[in-house]
């Protein structure tokens, strides 16, 4: 199963997916995170895990994938990047970092002012997601930079489910109704994690979004937002996001 997180900025995709991986991995399943996110540096240490290289220095770098695209994009031919499929367990050492059944790969960052734009980690993000084929065991999580641009770049193509993580805020709301629509036409099924949602707050967040949809509603917990900011790796059970661990778990088998 292949699941991507979005959202807006700032609503908790990163600290979900984290907490999420964590989660199906004391259950016994092997999780690979796909950090998708190119200017954010704080997944890994929230899943007690080293940055890897840039996944992008696997294809020679930003310049030399660019050059690819520039290729086969004039002459119409469809940019393939790699020969064969990898499984969790083969992608190449050095490009993952790994702890028991959790392994992170970081797609790549952007390092250098005036490297230009991030459209090639898009195009590779895509690619990478649909090139790893999974055992019966295995989950891919993939998290997203914030907003929709990745629909753009057709990241979704290669994933089973996106969940949005939406905070109580009248830009979740409004963007749910967008990446509603993107799901659509992306065909993919969109599920909804509330995030920081309680009492009052979550009232009116669940007014704005398919209550038949939302799949867990994770509140305030302080001992997330101290992890979070002191960038300790989370060592925290939360049972709303073990809700989320059981749907992808009983999701998989159906
Ligand atoms: N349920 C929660 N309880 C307390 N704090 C939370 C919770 N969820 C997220 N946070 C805090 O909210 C902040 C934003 O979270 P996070 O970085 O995961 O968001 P994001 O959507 O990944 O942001 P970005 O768009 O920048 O990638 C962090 O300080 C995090 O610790
Ligand atoms: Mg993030």
């Amino acid at each position: 199963m292949k699941t991507l997180l979005c959202g807006k900025g700032g609503s908790g995709k990163s600290t979900l997916t984290a907490l999420i991986a964590k989660s199906l991995s004391e259950r016994g399943c092997n999780v690979l995170v796909i950090d998708n996110d190119e200017s954010n540096f704080g997944l890994h240490m929230q899943m007690g895990l080293e940055l890897p290289d840039d996944f992008l220095n696997f294809l020679g770098g930003k310049k030399n994938l660019v050059g690819k695209m520039m290729e086969a994009f004039p002459k119409g031919e469809k940019l393939s990047l790699f020969d064969h499929k990898w499984e969790i367990s083969t992608i190449p050492e050095g490009y993952v970092t790994r702890k028991g059944n959790l392994s992170l790969i970081a797609v790549g960052k952007i390092h250098e002012f005036g490297e230009g734009c991030a459209c090639p980690m898009g195009a590779l993000a895509k690619q990478l997601i649909q090139n790893i084929e999974l055992g019966e065991n295995d989950f891919v999580l993939v998290d997203t930079e914030a907003g929709i641009e990745h629909f753009g770049r057709g990241v979704e193509e290669g994933c089973d489910v996106l969940f949005m993580v939406a905070d109580p805020s009248y830009e979740s709301i409004r963007l749910s109704e967008k990446i509603s629509k993107l799901a659509d036409n992306s065909g993919k099924p969109l599920y909804y994690i509330l995030n920081r949602a309680e009492g009052a707050s979550r009232e009116i967040l669940s007014c704005g979004i398919s209550e038949d949809r939302v799949i867990s509603t994770v509140p305030i917990y302080e001992s997330i937002f101290k992890a979070g900011l002191l960038g300790d790796e989370f060592h925290i059970f939360v049972p709303e996001v073990k809700m989320v661990a059981d749907f992808l778990i009983e999701h998989k088998s159906k």
